[in-house]
C-alpha cells in the first residue's frame, strides 16, 4: 500500500510518500516560520493562506521525487487535528478531495499519533510497549503505549506546554521566533553557574507538569538584572537546563512507576540536543532504550502522517463522510489497531 501524507496543521505544510514495502519514497516541507517571524508567532489566518498557496505544488513535488503516479497511490492521510482549523481544513479539503478524485479512501490523522510514531521510521524502531514523552509547542505528554491506537495519557502540562515555554521565553530575551532553536543556541554561550531556575512541580509526587512559572521566573530573573547579552545567555541556559531536568525527572518516574524499559521522545522539543544528552544519560541508568525521530521528523513533517495514515489504512479503517478538522482532540481517544 502507497500512502500519501499531508500535514497542514500549523506553521508547516508537509507532504510525503510512504509506501509498506519500501518505506518512505519522499518527503518535502515548506516551513512558514519567515512569513510568521515578523508578528514574533504564527499568525492563523495567513497560515491557512499560505496552505493553500503551498500544497497543491507540493503535492505534485513529493509524487514526482517518489517517482509516483496519481493512479498508483492507494490512499490519502492528512492531519484532522489538533491544529489550527482553518489550516486544518485546507489538508483535510485537498486530502479528502484527492482521494475521492482517485477513487481511493482518505483518512485524518491524528497529528500526535504521527509524532508518536516517527520514530518508527528510523532503522532499529522502538518496540510495543513503551513510554512515549511528547514534547511539542502545544502538548507535553507522557503516554504508556500498548500498541497503535492504545494510548494511556500518564502525565500531562497543566499549563504551557515545554515548546511553548522555550518560544515564550525566546520571545522574552528578545531572540525572534521560533524560539526552541534560537534559545538553544543561545544558551551554549551562558554560564551555567550564574541562575539557578526551578524544577516545577518535581518535589510532589506524580507525573504532570507546570512550565508557565519556569518563564516567570525568566521574566523576573531578567528585570532582576542587567540586560545584555552575557545575560540573556545566562537565562537561556538556566532555563533550558531546567525544563530539561524537569522532563528527565518525570521520565525517571515513569519508567520506575511503569517497569517499562523503553522510552520514545517526539515532537519538536525532541530536537533539543540538551534534552537528547540528558534522556541518554537517564537510560543508561535506567537500562532503558531510548529512541527519537532523525532530526527533521522531531518537529512537523508529512512523512509521520503517511506512515500513521498507511498503518490505519491497512487496517481497513475507514473514516466518517463528514468533514473532520478539530482544533482539540485528546489522544487516548483513538481506536486500537
Ligand atoms: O512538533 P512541533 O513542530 O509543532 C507542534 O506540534 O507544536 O513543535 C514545535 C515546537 C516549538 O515550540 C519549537 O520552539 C520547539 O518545538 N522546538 C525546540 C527545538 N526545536 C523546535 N525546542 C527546543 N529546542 C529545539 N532545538
Ligand atoms: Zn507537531
Amino acid at each position: 500500500m502507497r500512502v500519501l501524507g499531508i500535514e497542514t496543521s500549523c506553521d508547516e505544510t508537509g507532504v510525503a510518500v510512504y509506501d509498506a514495502r519500501l518505506g518512505l519514497l519522499s518527503d518535502v516541507l515548506y516551513s512558514q516560520v519567515a512569513m510568521h517571524a515578523e508578528y514574533g508567532g504564527v499568525v492563523p489566518e495567513l497560515a491557512s493562506r499560505d496552505h493553500v498557496r503551498r500544497l497543491l505544488p507540493l503535492i505534485r513535488k513529493a509524487l514526482q521525487q517518489a517517482d509516483t503516479a496519481r493512479e498508483q497511490i492507494d490512499g490519502v492521510a492528512y492531519t484532522a487535528g489538533p491544529g489550527l482549523v482553518g489550516a486544518l481544513l485546507v489538508g483535510a479539503a485537498v486530502g479528502r478531495s484527492l482521494a475521492w478524485g482517485c477513487g481511493v479512501p482518505s483518512i485524518g490523522v491524528h497529528h500526535l499519533e504521527g509524532h508518536l510514531l516517527a520514530p518508527m521510521l528510523e532503522e532499529n524502531p522502538p518496540q510495543f510497549p513503551f513510554i512515549a514523552l511528547l514534547v511539542s509547542g502545544g502538548h507535553t505528554l507522557l503516554i504508556t503505549v500498548e500498541g497503535v491506537g492504545q494510548y494511556k495519557i500518564i502525565g500531562e502540562s497543566l499549563d504551557d506546554a515545554v515548546g511553548e515555554a522555550f518560544d515564550k521565553t525566546a520571545k522574552l530575551l528578545d531572540l525572534g521566533y521560533p524560539g526552541g532553536p534560537v534559545l538553544e543556541q543561545t544558551a551554549r554561550k551562558g554560564d551555567p553557574t550564574r541562575f539557578k531556575f526551578p524544577r516545577p512541580m518535581t518535589d510532589r509526587p506524580g507525573l504532570d507538569f507546570s512550565f508557565s512559572g519556569l518563564k516567570t521566573f525568566a521574566m523576573n530573573t531578567l528585570h532582576a538584572n542587567e540586560m545584555n547579552e552575557q545575560t540573556k545567555a545566562d537565562i537561556a541556559l538556566a532555563f533550558q537546563t531546567a525544563a530539561v531536568e524537569t522532563l528527565a525527572i518525570k521520565c525517571q518516574r515513569a519508567i520506575r512507576e511503569t517497569g517499562l524499559k523503553q522510552l520514545v521522545v517526539a515532537g519538536g522539543v525532541s530536537a533539543n540536543s540538551a534534552l537528547r544528552e540528558r534522556l541518554n544519560a537517564l537510560a543508561v541508568k535506567e537500562r532503558t532504550r531510548v529512541s527519537y525521530p532523525r532530526l527533521k521528523f522531531c518537529t512537523d513533517n508529512g512523512a509521520m502522517i503517511a506512515y500513521a495514515g498507511c498503518l490505519r489504512l491497512q487496517a481497513g479503517e475507514l473514516e466518517p463522510p463528514r468533514f473532520e478538522a478539530r482544533a482539540r482532540w485528546s489522544i487516548d481517544t483513538l481506536t486500537a489497531l
